[in-house]
């Protein structure tokens, strides 16, 4: 992304410096004073970066950030504004944008970039599905574009691929991308309910009012095509990728999965095979023995998996105020050297969610005889095969939780034999239909 540093407002700042003698200056907007916005204010006044200078903070109701704790640490001489054109207007050389969301946020970052400025931002929606056309727009105008906390927050999981594994071919990745599903489910794995979790993380700041972007797997995409751009210079739809929502999973598909020596984790992966990439975000059980499932609480974890180098795992704090505004302030630091990044050409991809996988059924049922062999039945219709059945004891017979796995297949055609399994009378829940995730797995 980033190119060589020769915006006019760079280079006339640059020149005035050097004509007093000092050091060259960069100046910084901040677009956004919330989260990270106001720990990114934090960061810069701590570090006090030679030659970085805040100059301008943007924010709606600017009043109300004024008057914050956060704004005591901003220095005195920085202009607050709500007033866009400020910024656009001003000698400003670099805008960070974190305010997230697309509209109207991509319609100023758009006029920021064609006024020669410099852009970093932590904001996933925007560049999953407007990287691509930005990137080129910010080429055209021989200016920088960053986005190194838009993916795993405080984890370097994007420069690390850009920089450490650009000599690679990257043909699969996967991982934990979302630090709210993380949290629920590694506290689901010690007994708790999805309910309670979800309310407790919802009174810690891990979740919003509305969960649905997290848990049914909006965010997490949004993730996985960037980083699929990054890693495997592919470009996908976001809507095109397979989402499954983490809301159906229950405390008794732990209990189950770790008879399986597995855990539950809301995976996000891609494997590029020929001209189509697999991709899927979905609740997976996850072998203990993988690193996937060694990640707790809001930590996260990618693997990426390259033809010459092999895995390469990144982890850590994948959200935060301040693990969030270390990456931030680093691609300002970036930008701010001219250092350039790995650029190759990236191309369009088909996407599909299909991986040939084993898959565990969990079915809910009013015990009746010859409910596994109506199971059995459907699924060897379709050409699946039962790998194991499991019952664990002390569930009342008229509400039975059991479990069945299977032999690699694909999972549409698993769907199809658990839609008509769905209408038979004694089920009492639809059927749960997770991937298990394995080292070796292939797509179709
Ligand atoms: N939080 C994290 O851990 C994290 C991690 C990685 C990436 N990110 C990304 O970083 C960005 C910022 O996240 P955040 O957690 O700091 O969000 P936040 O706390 O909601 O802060 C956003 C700030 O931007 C302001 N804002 C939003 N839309 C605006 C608009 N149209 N005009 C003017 N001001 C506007 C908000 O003002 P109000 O106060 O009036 O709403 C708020 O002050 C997002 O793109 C997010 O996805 C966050």
């Amino acid at each position: 992304m980033a190119k060589k540093q020769t915006t006019k407002s760079v280079s006339a700042s640059k020149k005035s410096s050097a004509r007093k003698g000092l050091a060259p200056v960069v100046n910084v907007a901040l677009l956004g004073f919330g989260t990270v916005g106001s720990s990114v204010a934090t960061v810069l006044a701590a570090s006090k970066f030679p030659g970085i200078q805040l100059t301008h903070i943007f924010n709606r109701d600017v009043e109300r950030k004024r008057t914050s704790a956060a704004a005591k640490r901003v220095p005195a001489a920085v202009v607050w504004t709500e007033d866009i054109n400020v910024i656009l207007k001003s000698n400003v050389d670099v805008v960070i944008e974190l305010m997230g969301g697309l509209n109207p946020i991509e319609g100023w970052l758009r006029k920021a970039i064609v006024s020669g400025k410099s852009v970093v931002t932590a904001n996933k929606q925007l560049i999953a599905y407007r990287g691509a056309t930005l990137a080129k727009l910010a080429a055209k105008h021989d200016v920088h574009l960053v986005h190194g906390a838009a993916v795993a927050g405080g984890v370097p999981v994007i420069p690390g691929m850009l920089q450490g594994l650009g000599g690679d071919q990257v043909t699969r990745l996967s991982g934990i991308v979302n630090g709210t599903c993380n949290y629920i489910l590694s506290r689901m794995e010690t007994g708790a309910d999805y309910a309670t979790v979800l309310a407790d993380a919802q009174q810690l700041g891990y979740a919003e009012a509305d969960p649905s972007a997290d848990v049914d797997g909006y965010d997490a995409r949004a993730k996985l095509c960037i980083l699929s751009r990054i890693a495997m210079h592919a470009e996908l739809d976001p809507d095109a990728v397979a989402t499954q929502s983490i809301s159906t999973v229950e405390a008794v598909d732990f209990s189950y999965a770790k008879e399986l020596n597995c855990t539950i984790r809301q995976v996000s992966r891609a494997q590029l095979e020929g001209t189509t990439v697999h991709a899927r975000v979905a609740p997976m059980l996850v072998p203990m023995a993988s690193p996937i499932a060694w990640s707790h609480g809001t930590q996260n974890m990618v693997v990426v998996s390259g033809r010459f180098g092999g895995d390469v795992v990144f982890s850590g704090h994948g959200a935060g105020g301040e693990p969030t505004a270390v990456a931030v302030v680093s691609d300002l630091l970036a930008v701010a050297q001219g250092c350039k990044s790995v650029q190759l050409p990236v191309r369009k991809r088909k996407v599909t969610g299909e991986f040939l996988a084993p898959h565990y059924l969990r079915f809910v049922v009013d015990d009746k005889p010859g409910i596994v062999s109506a199971i059995a039945g459907a699924l060897a219709k379709v050409g699946a095969n039962i790998d194991s059945i499991l019952q664990r004891p002390g569930y009342p017979k008229h509400r039975l939780p059991f479990v069945v796995t299977t032999e690699p297949c694909l999972t549409s055609v698993i769907e199809k034999a658990l839609h008509s399994l769905a209408k038979m009378d004694c089920m009492l829940e639809r059927p749960l239909c997770l991937q298990m995730l394995q080292i070796e797995d292939k797509p179709e």
